[in-house]
């Protein structure tokens, strides 16, 4: 006979809540937003990525100074190189030296992704965790990564192998950084709004087609690409919020993000997050185009959109084997499905769960047709 159990039960909910704020000039002398989360005239550790020190430094220092703040501001090397655990454990021996208030002295983190996803997890993981604010100032991380809750560092190989989530205690969104952006990182964040287009946003990829060059000429400096970014924005919360801890594995969000794991962990040091997304993106849709799921028409217009936009992409990094591999990688990081988001007609999305070798190996096979005769070259190694 078994002894009797005892059992104690824990349930607590803990209530996520955090603020997306849209605040041209953020570093304005007069802007209160930054400050207003946290004691107003309290210490600051600001992280700052290190082009945007270069660049943007000087107005950054002068708001801190101008309001009699005590800020230490520490320079990050960005890059995707930097998203290591030396990195990390460096910024720790900073943030350790410079004691903060654990609830109301936010760390503050203003760069692009690789930036905010290492501050991220620093704030996580300090002190078993203090808040933080995230201030993107790449198109990636205004459209995406700043946004949700996840942060980390690469780690053993591995993307983003440690890490945690981690909820911001706001992210404030300030276009006037975009400008002094290379024009090939922001075609990076332009990829992750391509994305959304297809699967989850029709009038999107209209707007894109329409405004889509123009909007990037002028670093979306316009109406037109102001109203691109809030459609990317509220479509990337719109699909973040209900599933802020990826309880649910099946994501649309992941579109794009299943054989391009592959591409971008092998080429780490050649091909842009974005890059390696919007290549999974062609295969994928060729895919869906064999599987009748998109039209033909349809499928023709992504191609179309890519040119338009003039995004430059390496066809020769696609390999059937790598990307056989990273789809069977992320069956295991979805617990044993493969949960690939497909389109279904533009603006709808499916998840397949049988993606054959065949299917891919067609797919690459008939993508040189695809991108000829506007990229004839595009196999050329
Ligand atoms: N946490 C998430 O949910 C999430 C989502 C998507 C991507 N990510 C992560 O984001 C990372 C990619 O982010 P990224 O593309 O922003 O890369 P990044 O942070 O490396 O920035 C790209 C480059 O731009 C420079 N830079 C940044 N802002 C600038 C500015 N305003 N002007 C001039 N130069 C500037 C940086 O120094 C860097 O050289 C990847 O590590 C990816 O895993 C995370």
């Amino acid at each position: 006979m078994t002894q009797a159990e005892t059992r104690w039960q824990v349930r607590v909910n803990r209530p996520i809540a955090y603020d997306v704020v849209k605040t041209p000039d953020l570093f304005a002398p007069e802007n209160d937003t930054l400050m207003s989360f946290g004691w107003p005239q309290g210490r600051r550790f600001v992280v700052v990525d290190g082009n945007v020190m270069r660049l943007h430094g000087d107005r950054i220092e002068a708001y801190f100074q101008q309001r009699g703040i005590e800020a230490k501001i520490v320079v990050f090397p960005g890059g995707e190189e930097n998203k290591t655990i030396e990195i990390y454990q460096d910024l720790a021996r900073k943030l350790d030296a410079f004691p903060i208030h654990r609830r109301d002295e936010p760390i503050i983190a203003i760069g692009g992704g690789v930036l905010t996803d290492v501050v991220g997890f620093l704030a996580a993981s300090y002190r078993r965790g203090v808040p933080h604010i995230k201030v993107p100032t790449t198109l990636m991380g205004y459209i995406d990564a700043a946004l949700g809750i996840k942060a980390g560092i690469n780690f053993n190989g591995n993307k983003n192998r440690l890490g945690a989530f981690e909820p911001p205690r706001a992210v404030l969104l300030d276009r006037s950084f975009l400008p002094t952006l290379p024009k090939r990182h922001l075609l990076n964040g332009v990829c992750e709004i391509i994305k959304l287009a297809i699967i989850r946003d029709a009038p999107l990829l209209r707007l894109l087609e329409e405004q889509g060059a123009q909007s990037i000429a002028n670093c979306f400096s316009s109406a037109e690409g102001e109203a691109i970014l809030d459609a990317a924005i509220g479509g990337m919360l719109a699909e973040l919020a209900p599933n802020l801890h990826e309880e649910e594995l099946a994501r649309r969000v992941d579109f794009g993000h299943t054989f391009s794991y592959g591409l971008e962990t092998r080429h780490e040091h050649h091909l842009l997050h974005g890059e390696a997304v919007l290549l999974d993106i062609l295969v994928s849709v060729l895919i869906a185009y064999h599987r009748n799921l998109l039209s033909e028409a349809d499928t023709a217009r992504v191609f179309a959109l890519v040119r338009t936009l003039e995004i430059q992409l390496d066809y020769s990094v696609l390999d059937a084997q790598l990307m056989w591999d990273a789809l069977q990688d992320r069956v295991k990081h979805r617990n044993g499905q493969q949960r690939v988001p497909m389109p279904q007609g533009m603006g709808r999305c499916i998840f397949l769960n049988d993606i054959s070798r065949s299917d891919l190996n067609a797919a690459l096979s008939q993508l040189p047709t695809w991108i000829a005769p506007h990229n004839e070259h595009a196999f050329e190694r």
